[in-house]
Parts: C-alpha cells; structure tokens; sequence
C-alpha cells in the first residue's frame, strides 16, 4: 500500500501538485509527462567553500522528463493551448525550450514548430527536438532574431507560442519555487541561478513571492542572476547584438523579461552579475567531480556565481559577510548530456587492452 502511495506521487505532474495556483480548470486537458518534484540536494563541499556554517542546496532541474526546467512551464503552456483548440505550437530556442515543446507537443498530438539558430544548438537537445518529431526551422541568425519571427507568426493566430512571453509558461515554472519552501518549510536566504531570456528568474521570484502572501514562508530569497560574461545584457544595461558563450543555452543578447528580471533582482534586493565561459567549465567540472552532479554548462553558471560570490572582490554580491549558517539554494536547470561536444574533445582515445586481468590491473595503476 505504502509503496503504492509512493509511485503514484512520483508520476504526478506539476499541475497535479499544485493546481490551486495555476491557470487551469476542471476542463483544461492536462498534457503531463510527469514533470517536477525534483531532488533538492544537499552538498556537503558547496557548503565548505562558501564556510560561515552556511547549507547550500543544489535544485537539480536536470532530472526533468526532457532534462531541463521547461517542462514545469511546458506542461501548463501546452495544456492552455490545447484548451484553446490549438493544433500546433511553435517556439525560438537555444535547445531546452525546443526540446520540451516538441515532447510536450508529441503528447498532446499536436505540430510543433521550432526555430533555431543554426549551428547554435548542443547536439543532445536538437536530437530531442528531431526525435520527438518537431518541425525544424534553422536561421542563419540568432536566438533573438528568433524569437522575432516567433513573435510576428504567433500574431497570425495560427501558432500558439510557447516561449516565455506567454504566461503560462511563468506560472508552471514558478512551481520550483513552491517545492523549494515545502521541502524546505521556509524560504531560502539566497537564490542563485543563470540568466538567459530571464523567464526563470521571474517565475522563480513570482513563486516567492506568491507563497509568502500564502503565509507558506515568512520571507523571499535574495535572487542572485548570473549571465554569461559576453552574453551580458542585463548586466551591462544594453542590447548586445552578437552575444557568445560556450553556455549557448543563455547565448541571449536581448532577453524578452528584462525588465521582470530587473523588479526581481530590485524587490529581492539581489543582483545581476557575470561568469567567463572558463569559470562555467571550471564549475561544471567541480560539482560534477565534487558532488556527483552532471549539468549542462549554462546551469553551471550559478555554481560559478555561487564562487564568485564567495571568492572574488569583484562580485556584484558578496558572501564574505553574510549571515552565518544562511541557506542556499543554486538551481541547476539543464542535464549535462544535453551538451556533450567540448567534454568529448577533452576525452582522452580508449585504447583497449587484451583482455586478461594482469593487463586490466597494471592500467589501473
Ligand atoms: N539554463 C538553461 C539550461 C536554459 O536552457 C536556459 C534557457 C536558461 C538557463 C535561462 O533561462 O531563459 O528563463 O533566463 N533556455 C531557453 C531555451 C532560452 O530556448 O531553451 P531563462
């Protein structure tokens, strides 16, 4: 019976747990693939490096049905677009959004269009999109440029769009922050996460906030958003038309909640601030080396920001003198599989050995 209980808590969607505050209703089609309830873990050596007694826990929105957050926004999005008759969706993406619209799309028996930069994507998340039978349209442009065109077709009436601009998508996203308080029974001291188009950091400060006037939590997080040092926008006040980074999934030069990004980091007195592609590398090995998490290297950029915070006289928030034992939370968003071409250039040729137990051991060393 227990076990029972169990299972079909695991299948439940983010619209089953927390129905009362999404957009649906009792004749709303549910599109589910049973997204959500992920693990919030806690890390040991995080928590040494940053000291003071503090506990850092790491969201691990990886372990999502299509590897990364969106679905918790996807199965609201797609779920309201089939209610409102709908036969296709369509989306511009880095890979994550694409991915999720194309399974989600796949559930519900809808067409799925996506539009994406050429060249621009990571191998595992067009993959996703090709074998769940999406559309693909490749633009010789960016992920901006993209979501342009998006914006022109979606007014036609034809396509119902998927990306963040449309609410929905905020409000099923903003259930991480609901499970984050009821694991936690309070709200974090901190929030740390990577910054892209900037529609996580406004649901995740949406859901905060939303749960404090619940009387859930007493209290909302500090956010803290990191962008990628030369995809930069919010950080340098600007549009930035060519912006770069090995993150590509938040290689975003004009992201489209800039300004709910800015109210979230203004009325959570937090911050904006930057990570180099190199301290992403460097971030996404060690939580993988140091704590068994595998991420994809945008997540790793509130990793690499959690150090900055702790280690660099430059950071736009430091930690060196917060209070001691404050909790942390660093959402990680996307699965490190997704990505996997700069790992397999640093991989080393596997020469096979023959096959006796003496060669196996003298390799082992
Ligand atoms: N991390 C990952 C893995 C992402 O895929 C994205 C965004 C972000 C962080 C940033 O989130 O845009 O809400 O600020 N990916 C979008 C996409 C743009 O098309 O998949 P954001």
């Amino acid at each position: 019976m227990h076990s029972a209980i169990a299972k079909s808590q695991r299948s439940r969607g983010v619209i089953d747990r927390y129905r009362e505050f999404l957009p649906v209703s009792a004749s709303t089609p549910i599109v589910s693939l049973g997204e959500g309830n992920t693990p919030l873990i806690y890390c040991q050596r995080l928590s040494k490096r940053v000291g003071r007694d503090c506990r850092v826990f790491v969201k691990n929105e990886g372990v999502n049905p299509t590897g990364s957050f969106k679905d918790r926004g996807m199965t609201v999005a797609v779920s309201k677009s089939l209610e409102r008759g709908a036969n296709a969706i369509i989306c511009a993406s880095t890979g994550n959004t694409s991915a999720s619209a194309s399974a989600y799309a796949a559930r519900a028996g809808i067409l799925c269009i996506v539009i994406l930069p050429a060249g621009k994507i990571a191998t595992g998340k067009l993959l996703q999109a090709f074998v769940y039978g999406a559309k693909i349209v490749a633009i010789d442009g960016n992920f901006d440029a993209a979501l342009r065109i998006v914006r022109d077709l979606g007014e036609s009436g034809d396509f119902a769009i998927v990306n963040s601009i449309n609410p929905d998508r905020i409000a099923g996203q903003k259930t991480a922050a609901f499970e984050i308080v009821d694991e936690m029974d309070e709200a974090p001291d901190f929030h740390l996460l990577p910054v892209g188009n900037a529609g996580n950091i406004t649901a995740y400060w949406a859901g905060y906030r939303e749960y404090q006037v619940y009387e859930r939590s007493t209290k909302s997080p500090v956010m803290i958003g990191f962008q990628a040092a030369r995809a930069a926008p919010i950080f340098y006040n600007r549009i930035i038309e060519k912006p770069e980074t090995i993150a590509s999934a938040i290689r975003i030069g004009n992201p489209a909640s800039w300004k709910q990004a800015r109210a979230a980091i203004a009325e959570s007195r937090g911050a904006i601030d930057v990570v180099s592609d190199e301290e992403v590398v460097a971030a996404q090995n060690w939580l993988a080396q140091q704590e068994g998490i595998f991420v994809e290297p945008a997540s790793a950029a509130s990793i690499a920001g959690l150090f900055k915070c702790c280690e660099s006289h430059e950071a736009a928030y430091s930690f060196q003198k917060i209070p001691e034992a404050s909790r942390i939370v660093c959402t990680v968003t996307g699965h490190g599989l997704k990505d996997p071409d700069a790992i397999i250039e640093r991989m080393e040729e596997l020469k096979p050995l023959a096959a006796t137990t003496n060669d196996v051991r003298r390799a082992i060393g």
